[in-house]
């Protein structure tokens, strides 16, 4: 693996002084997180939010997005948090949603992960259901056939024969928890070792030696080796997509806690303070980390991403200075986040203003987009 620079934590100090996130200030956020879910749950019972609003307001679709699970995974960490049955009911019902998907619609995409961990396996986790979990087995095979064996990663995009599409990308971090899981469930190691073996092609490859993250990488579809590293919803091909980073500072730890892979938390320490060295005065970054200052649009959605990072982090670092860092980083997103990027007191069916889809695009810039509730009320 090649040498990547580990930067000092620049803010370092004003982490360690931040005031503590109180549990009134997250019960109070976690309480309108609820309402908002009160408010549209039955709008989103056999339609999912789409992947952002329009003007503070998402539209309800069919489950072909990435991103159909986030509300499903919102009532279930509001099942978790109040017990109210209300919640598991719908949730309960999306799962016959996601077996559908699973038997006929469409799943040419890695981020079959994000789709059946927040919906399946936490319907399982959290009630015992035996169907839930045979779903989210099933989707963890789906999963393993996107696996390319020249070159050891999981294809991200598109169909599975298409030798354009042979790249994988830095979002996958999240996708890989479902393979774990399943390999733990079903004792069948395979998904393991393949996890293992993606997460190893990603250090190898994704990371640069200043310890930005390209968001894709493409491998040679005929020899396997690394071909060049590509953006598709950053800046530019060598700026660092905030989003993409995120998934990074919250993906390496998900991966130790099952490989107890140390490189995966010695990288970590590496993409974390590359980031945090690059949030602005709020502590929410710009879409890209290009960006330290001025007028471009911010991404609501990667402050909440790593804020869950940070803390799933703290669970495997011993160093006290370096916990107390991250402790204090995300206390101060989190505050920043709940205190002036919610939609409380506006009209809006979604919780988190102030997210990008995708800049290049000029998708969803400066909405709503429901990843960024969902890892909004994960965080909380
Ligand atoms: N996983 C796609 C995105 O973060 O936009």
């Amino acid at each position: 693996m090649k040498h990547i620079v580990q930067e000092p934590i620049l803010q370092a100090e004003i982490f360690q002084k931040v005031p503590a996130f109180t549990r009134q200030e997250a019960e109070d956020a976690l309480a309108f997180c609820c309402k908002r879910l009160d408010e549209t749950m039955d709008s989103f019972t056999d339609q999912f939010p789409r992947s952002s609003s329009e003007n503070g307001w998402y539209a309800g679709g069919a489950n072909d997005e990435w991103t159909c699970s986030f509300y499903t995974g919102m009532l279930w960490l509001a099942y978790a948090l109040t017990g109210k049955d209300s919640y598991r009911r719908v949730a309960e019902h999306h799962t016959e949603n996601f077996e559908d998907r699973l038997r006929h619609g469409d799943m040419d995409t890695h981020d079959i992960g994000f789709l059946y961990s927040l919906s399946c396996v936490a319907h399982y986790k959290l009630t015992g259901d035996g169907h839930a979990k045979d779903v989210a087995v099933g989707a963890a095979d789906a999963l393993m056939r996107r696996w390319k064996e020249k070159g050891e990663f999981f294809q991200a995009w598109g169909r599975i024969d298409d030798p354009a599409n042979y790249r994988f990308i830095i979002d996958c971090m999240m996708n890989l928890p479902l393979l774990y899981w399943a390999g733990e469930e079903t004792g069948n190691a395979l998904y393991t070792e393949r996890a293992k073996k993606h997460l190893k092609t990603t250090l190898d490859n994704i990371l640069r030696e200043d310890a930005s993250t390209f968001h894709t990488f493409f491998m040679d579809p005929e020899t396997g080796l690394p071909h060049h590293g590509e953006t598709h919803q950053g800046y530019s091909d060598d700026s660092c997509w905030a989003r993409g980073q995120a998934w990074a500072v919250y993906g390496l730890p998900l991966s130790f806690g099952y490989t107890k892979d140390a490189l995966a938390m010695e990288v970590h320490e590496k993409v974390t303070a590359y980031y945090l060295n690059r949030l602005p005065q709020d502590f929410v970054p710009y879409w890209d980390l290009i960006f330290t200052s001025g007028t471009q649009p911010r991404d609501s959605s990667s402050a909440a991403i790593a804020a869950c990072g940070l803390d799933e982090a703290i669970k495997y670092i011993e160093r006290e200075d370096l916990k107390q860092i991250y402790t204090g980083a995300a206390d101060a997103m989190l505050r920043s986040l709940a205190q002036d990027y919610t939609t409380a007191g506006q009209k809006s069916n979604g919780i988190l203003q102030h997210g990008v889809y995708a800049k290049p695009a000029n998708r969803g810039v400066d909405e709503c987009v429901i990843w960024g509730d969902y890892y909004y009320m994960e965080a909380l």
